[in-house]
């Protein structure tokens, strides 16, 4: 018996004692404990940072560019600056994305849709989505004249709501307006922005984006404590978020499905019903047309949302260039009608303003987390195949050397000597870069301006003196979101 013992003991150590150690080439980072990693790190470094996004910066400014830590067992390196993630952006084995049970909660517990896809199911999926997108208008005139018109019914409905001086709840006043054109193309129409169904589906999103990060968080890692932590793991609320969204999904996909092809709405998904019927290839399928739709409903409204948010956010805190912006606007545009996308070029400083916004947000401070699809040799390092590649693009927009004073909002950083718009493409990568570039830009773009452009140019924005200035610094998840605050709006003209 005491031999059992013994042996136990010896082989529970040497375990432990193997669990310690780094694989071989691995990029440096902070030593780890057997089985759950650096957890205990982490979790102590967010009580001192606040955000997930600034523990991986301060690994940044400790360890370098390429940094590994490891969660639970799995391996995560964090790219950091910009020549260490142009060069992973541009490495193929790098392309993949993580496949934990956290990111397929969202798509009936398969690996579905492309947002958390890879290989040739997600190449075929990911061109066939692009096709289908831009043969539905994406990045074309009459998808402009679409958001032109949805911003007249935007400017309409802030002009009823704010009639008699009434505060205007802004933290979420943008997410109906953003996914109406989204919506227009994948489904074939547009929501009333009273529709009460649709307002506590984007609440549920907005919140399953707060209740997780990047990591896929403990969930991902020991998905058997959702039996005994089943709200604070997060898989509660991420449940009870998806459930009446997939409801949704599969009634507007029913709908469709029910109509003659002849009355059928021109829109995605019509066209991707059609290629379930004619395509040999099997990652067609119903459950996929309705994670797809989910990918590019999440993917495409919080962060346009958020972005557009934060942007009136910095417009209160920062007066000096909410007024040049409006004399850009009332100079080049007059009072007698909205901006269109044409005039985007004679506006360099909303262009810039725009810009800014993106880069001081942070918006999506990590983008969304890679795969290694193969044990890859990065500079001297060798990473294992299946480590999750965090890529901080927090870090490059706020990187001292370049920008030098990042902390501070200034659009005259977007603007050459002659007052023209410069794109500090090198740097600025809130998009993304390469194979998975965010699919959704120029829609994104198109919207940023559009409904900035117009709401900027049609009120002025007031904060009544008994209530404090909205506080800027954001809540932390998947993406950044700012926090609730309320306006009085009056038109201008
Ligand atoms: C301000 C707005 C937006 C920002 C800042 C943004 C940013 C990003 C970023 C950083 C990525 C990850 C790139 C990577 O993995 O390296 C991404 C991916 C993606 N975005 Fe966007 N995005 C925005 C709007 C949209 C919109 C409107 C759509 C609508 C279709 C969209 C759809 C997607 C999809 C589907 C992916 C995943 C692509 C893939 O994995 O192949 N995004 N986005």
């Amino acid at each position: 018996m005491l031999l059992v013992v013994v042996l136990a003991f010896i082989v529970i150590g040497l375990f432990l004692l193997v669990d310690l150690r780094k694989p071989i080439h691995f990029p440096p980072g902070p030593q780890w404990l057997p089985i759950v990693g650096n957890i205990f790190v982490i979790h102590k470094l967010r009580s001192v940072y606040g955000f997930f996004h600034l523990i991986w910066h301060h690994f940044y400014e400790k360890y370098g560019p390429v940094m590994g830590i490891r969660i639970g067992r799995t391996f995560f390196v964090i790219m950091s600056g910009r020549d260490a993630i142009r060069d992973a952006y541009n490495t193929d084995a790098m392309n993949g994305r993580p496949n934990g049970f956290f990111y397929r909660i969202r798509t009936f517990n398969k690996r579905l849709g492309v947002v958390f896809n890879d290989g040739d199911f997600w190449d075929t999926q990911r061109r066939f989505s692009l096709k289908i997108l831009r043969q539905m208008g994406m990045g074309r005139a009459n998808m402009n004249e679409h958001i032109e018109q949805e911003c007249t019914e935007m400017v309409n409905f802030f002009k009823r709501k704010s009639a008699n001086g009434q505060l205007i709840e802004m933290q979420h006043a943008f997410d109906i307006p953003v996914l109406n054109i989204l919506w227009t193309l994948v489904a074939g129409y547009r929501f009333e922005y009273d529709d009460e169904r649709l307002q506590n589906l984007l609440k549920m999103i907005h919140e399953c984006f707060r209740v997780v990060d990047m990591t896929g968080g403990i969930l991902n890692l020991f998905p058997l404590i959702r039996h005994f932590f089943p709200i604070r793991s997060g898989y509660k609320p991420l449940l009870n978020a998806h459930k009446p969204l997939w409801s949704f999904l599969q009634e507007v996909v029913n709908e469709t499905k029910t109509k003659h092809s002849s009355e059928r709405p021109k829109s995605f998904i019509n066209s991707y019903l059609e290629e379930i019927s004619n395509s040999t290839h099997s990652s067609f399928s119903d459950e996929q047309l309705l994670s797809i739709c989910l990918d590019f409903f999440q993917a495409g409204t919080e962060t346009t949302s958020n972005t557009l948010s934060f942007g009136l956010m910095y417009m209160i805190h920062n007066r000096d260039v909410c007024d040049k912006v409006h004399a850009e606007l009332d100079a080049v545009i007059g009072k007698k009608r909205f901006p269109i996308l044409q005039d985007r070029n004679h506006l360099p400083y909303v262009e810039a303003v725009l810009s800014e916004i993106l880069r001081f947000s942070n918006v999506a401070p990590l983008g969304i987390a890679h795969r290694t699809t193969d044990d890859t040799t990065f500079r001297e390092f060798i990473i294992p195949k299946d480590t999750v590649v965090l890529i901080s693009l927090y870090s490059l927009n706020m990187d001292k050397d370049y920008w030098r004073d990042p902390n501070v909002f200034k659009p005259e950083r977007f603007l050459n000597e002659n007052g023209e718009y410069i794109s500090h493409s090198e740097q600025f990568l809130p998009f993304g870069l390469g194979k998975r570039r965010c699919m959704g830009e120029h829609l994104a773009k198109a919207s940023l301006f559009l409904y900035f452009a117009t709401f900027m140019h049609a009120f002025q924005m007031i904060v009544p003196s008994d209530i404090p200035l909205p506080n800027i610094q954001p809540n932390d998840g998947i993406t950044l979101q700012p926090k609730s605050f309320v306006l009085q709006l009056k038109p201008r003209f």
